[in-house]
């Protein structure tokens, strides 16, 4: 199976001490070649962040 995109324990964490907000707490996905996938859940999940560091219009805390 080709994987094109392959994300492996992502972290995103938004600003720093008391305030911080983890919006990726360590998502692994293998985006296969050929295929669609819907990225669903409520709003704060971190669904746009996921997409963001996916595509490379952000950076993610630590992989
Ligand atoms: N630039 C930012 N600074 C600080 N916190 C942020 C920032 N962007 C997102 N967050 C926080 O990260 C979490 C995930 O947000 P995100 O926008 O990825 O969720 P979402 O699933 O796309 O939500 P929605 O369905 O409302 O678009 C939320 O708690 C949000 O408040
Ligand atoms: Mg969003």
């Amino acid at each position: 199976m080709s994987v094109p995109l392959q994300l492996t324990e992502v972290q995103k964490v938004y600003g720093t001490g008391p305030s911080a907000v983890t919006a990726l707490g360590g998502v692994s996905y293998s985006f296969a070649q050929g295929t669609f996938t819907a990225v669903m859940g409520p709003s704060g999940s971190g669904k746009s962040t996921l997409l963001h560091c996916a595509a490379g219009l952000d950076e993610p805390s630590s992989v």
